[in-house]
């Protein structure tokens, strides 16, 4: 359907279970800083991983419903877990009837299209929550785009906590970082590309590089999911148009807005102002 090119334009929302996708908005704002944004982190329900996948169904559709109140025409879900298990479903059955002119955006789709220009030899390993690696939308994705490439997948249950607890840099992270790349690379010792889905890897980079030969190579998906934005972008004038562009940031959490405050200076590496918001509870899906 052809965007009403009559609307009102707004920011563009960011939307993560908690500070995840302050490094996917690090990297758009870089690339299109002239846009607005508003970043919600569901931080008060994080982590979304381990949660059923109705519930992440509903937590989704409650943070988008709040940021179209807020006049939100785009809305990047920049959270694997949310994306590989509520996207699909919000697109097709709540969009249509809420507001057909809105768009949902993922981080699945562009990280595994960008995945087959940095693998030499094929053999790709994915890291990710239990949900994301259990909901087997990577390998989907990857059947459809690139069938040549071997897909070898691990969730890592303990690694949102570790960043959440603003512990990924102590010595406690250590013992599941190692953990779960062992695993990978016993499952298959050939990889030579590792890519981080999940939005909060990137702070585990570091102890993650410690822990493999130096010939793989670790992709964070901020990069990619920036290009893929400017790209559609360019391919979609009718929804840039109605993206507002001030230069402008806002940031909300469902937890202590202190708390995000400090914390997410360590992601954006800025000092930022926070608000608290209340997702609400009588929007389940049907
Ligand atoms: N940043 C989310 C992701 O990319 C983390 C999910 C969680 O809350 O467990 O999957």
């Amino acid at each position: 359907m052809a965007i009403n090119t009559n609307l009102k334009p707004g920011p563009i929302g960011v939307f993560d279970s908690g500070y995840g996708g302050l490094t996917i908005l690090s990297e758009i704002k870089e690339l299109m800083p002239q846009y607005d944004y508003i970043y919600l982190g569901d931080n008060a329900r994080a982590p979304y991983g381990n949660k059923s996948y109705d519930l992440i169904c509903d937590f989704t559709l409650q943070a988008v419903k709040w940021f179209f109140a807020q006049g939100c025409q785009l809305v990047i879900i920049a959270c694997n877990t949310a994306s590989a298990k509520a996207l699909r479903r919000l697109q097709q059955q709540y969009l249509p009837t809420i507001d057909p002119h809105k768009r949902l955006l993922g981080v699945i789709r562009p990280t595994a299209i960008a995945i087959a220009s940095l693998s030499k030899n094929g053999h790709v390993a994915v890291l990710g929550t239990e949900a994301t690696i259990k909901s087997k939308l990577y390998e989907e994705e990857m059947n459809n785009l690139h069938p040549h490439l071997k897909l070898t997948s691990e969730a890592c249950p303990m690694w949102v906590p570790l960043v959440e607890n603003l512990e990924y840099d102590k010595p406690g992270a250590d013992y599941f970082v190692k953990q779960h790349l062992t695993k990978i690379l016993e499952k298959d010792n050939k990889i030579d590309t590792i890519i981080l889905g999940c939005t909060h890897y990137p702070l585990l980079l570091k102890k993650i590089k410690q822990y493999i030969p130096d010939n793989i190579t670790v992709i964070s998906q901020g990069k990619y999911i920036a290009e893929s934005l400017k790209d559609y972008m360019n391919r979609h004038p009718e929804m840039d148009s109605i993206c507002s562009k001030n230069g402008k940031r806002l940031y909300y959490t469902t937890d202590s807005a202190e708390k995000f405050k400090d914390i997410a200076s360590a992601f954006l590496k800025e000092t930022i102002e926070v608000e608290k918001i209340k997702l609400g509870k009588d929007d389940e899906l049907v």
